[in-house]
């Protein structure tokens, strides 16, 4: 009697310290199965060539640390992967030198952070990076570098006014970033520790917190940029609606000191949605075995076009929501948005919301099927980023609940090569909750010939 109150009493504790007893109710009571999103009305007329100058120049995170403090630190190279001129081509690609309002030059990460990946040994701007790894907690780098700068600077100095806002963010995110697993990304989470401290009006800082957030970080795969031309909601859920420019420039709450800042930065972000439109995906730098892919397109036009769209010189996209009750992958991620986080109600009252052109979250409990353009590009898969081939996308039953990812990319099988690690917390554990490596058995059925035809298929889109 007492080892069952003590093993009760233990896992209460591991689930409370885990900020597990806190996590949405995995059961989804939606009755749909698919919805077609509908699109909105879009700012249009961008200039994607300055869309991208903006993305590697500009200064849409606010502010940053002071360029003078890390430029003993740097090795005087110049980046020859961007190639950019001015102090910023003294830094790696995903960070850039701006000067904050006050005028001093300051450093803070960009978009390619997490939105730029190697690829054949080639950078390629818009893949998804899923080599970060957010498991080590940067609460210890956020505090000394919090220090270091107010120290050499002094907290009355405009180097100090202008690393201030950022500072405080830097050090107050870490410990909402902090994720279970290796490769998966919390942006939304860095999001909603930002906007928590924001007046949603005029999107100052705040001192007292708007809304409740839960201990446990759930994480995504960063998907590629270049569906957004075809997408009508953006995220995984869809939840991404009206204005593309607003949505796309949310990292802004990370350093920007208000709204009269934002509505700046809102005009050069109509020129990254340009610039975003316009990317194509990456072609497949093997060889295809023509023939079996063309077996393999009737039998993907058959079982998967319906949600996913056709391809080719014919090409259609339905912008589908599939409700958790089909697509029977993890349901957390969704949920989350649908019953935890304040970040939608937050945003629906925000000067992103109320100003025009207005942009919404409209969290629902589903998730969307991507269009599949570059799709052997972008292991690995589902929206939590928990299935490393699409093979083993395509056959559930070969799904590894435990793996590591090694630095080599299949091309053959289609995603990462990895291993199985000794130990759960050395890979990619899909038993934890929101990590779930279920669901999507629409490839089930095919047999291992056909399956083999449609994974070809897949190659070429
Ligand atoms: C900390 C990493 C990180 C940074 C920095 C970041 N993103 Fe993202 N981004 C993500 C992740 C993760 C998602 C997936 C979230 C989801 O869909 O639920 C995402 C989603 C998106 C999407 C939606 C894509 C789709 O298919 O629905 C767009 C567009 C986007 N980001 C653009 C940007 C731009 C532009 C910037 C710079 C201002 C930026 N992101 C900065 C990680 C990041
Ligand atoms: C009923 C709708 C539906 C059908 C049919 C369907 N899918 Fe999907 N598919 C989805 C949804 C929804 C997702 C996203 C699920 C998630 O991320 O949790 C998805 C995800 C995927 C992904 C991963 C995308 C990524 O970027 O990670 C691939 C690849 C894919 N599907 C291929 C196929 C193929 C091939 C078929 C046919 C054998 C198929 N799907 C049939 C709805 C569907």
């Amino acid at each position: 009697m007492r080892s069952i109150f003590l093993a009760l009493f233990s896992t209460l504790a591991l689930l409370a310290c885990n900020g597990l007893r806190d996590l949405p109710d995995p059961e989804s009571n939606a009755d749909w199965k698919t919805q077609a999103l509908p699109p909105s009305a879009q700012s249009g007329d961008g200039d994607s060539k300055k869309g991208l100058e903006y993305l590697i120049y500009g200064d849409y995170i606010g502010t940053g640390i002071p360029f003078s403090f890390l430029e003993k630190r740097l090795s005087g190279q110049r980046d020859t992967v961007l190639n950019r001129t001015g102090n910023g081509g003294l830094l790696s690609y995903p960070f850039n030198a701006f000067q904050a309002t006050n005028g001093v030059e300051v450093v803070a990460g960009n978009c390619f952070t997490c939105h730029a990946s190697m690829l054949n040994g080639e950078l390629v701007l818009g893949l998804g990076n899923a080599g970060s790894d957010f498991q080590k907690s940067i609460k210890l780098q956020a505090s000394l570098t919090n220090t270091l700068v107010k120290s050499k600077y002094g907290k009355r100095s405009d180097e100090y006014e202008a690393f201030e806002e950022f500072g405080f963010f830097y050090k107050s995110i870490a410990p909402w970033i902090k994720t279970p697993n290796p490769g998966v990304n919390p942006a939304f989470r860095l999001e909603e520790a930002c906007a928590n401290y924001r007046d949603p009006v005029d999107l100052t800082y705040k001192k007292d917190a708007n809304f409740e957030t839960i201990r446990y970080t759930l994480a995504a795969d960063v998907p590629p940029l270049w569906n957004i031309d075809k997408k009508n909601a953006l995220y995984y859920n869809g939840m991404g609606r009206g204005d593309f420019a607003k949505l796309l420039m949310q990292a802004s709450v990370l350093g920007i000191p208000d709204s009269a800042y934002a509505r700046k930065v809102h005009q050069n972000f109509v020129d990254v949605v340009a610039w975003a439109s316009q990317l194509e995906s990456p072609s497949y730098p093997g060889n295809v075995d023509e023939a079996l892919a063309a077996k393999g397109m009737p039998i993907f036009e058959d079982r998967c076009s319906r949600c996913h769209g056709t391809y080719g010189d014919q090409e259609t996209y339905p912008s589908k929501l599939v409700s958790l009750g089909l697509v029977k992958t993890d349901p957390y991620y969704a949920r989350y948005f649908t019953t935890v986080s304040g970040l939608a109600g937050w945003y629906n009252q925000s000067w992103f919301a109320n100003s025009a052109p207005a942009s919404k979250l409209e969290p629902q409990d589903g998730y969307v099927a991507p269009p599949l353009d570059g799709i052997w590009a972008t292991a690995p898969y589902l929206h939590n980023g928990s299935v490393p081939t699409l093979e083993a996308l395509l056959n559930s039953p070969v799904r590894p609940a435990l793996w590591k990812r090694t630095d080599t990319y299949d091309y053959d099988q289609v995603g990462w090569k990895y291993e199985t690690p000794a130990k759960a917390k050395d890979g990619y554990d899909a038993s934890l909750p929101g990590y779930g490596n279920m669901g999507h058995y629409f490839g089930d059925k095919l047999t291992p010939e056909e399956r083999e035809a449609v994974i070809e298929y897949l190659k070429t889109l």
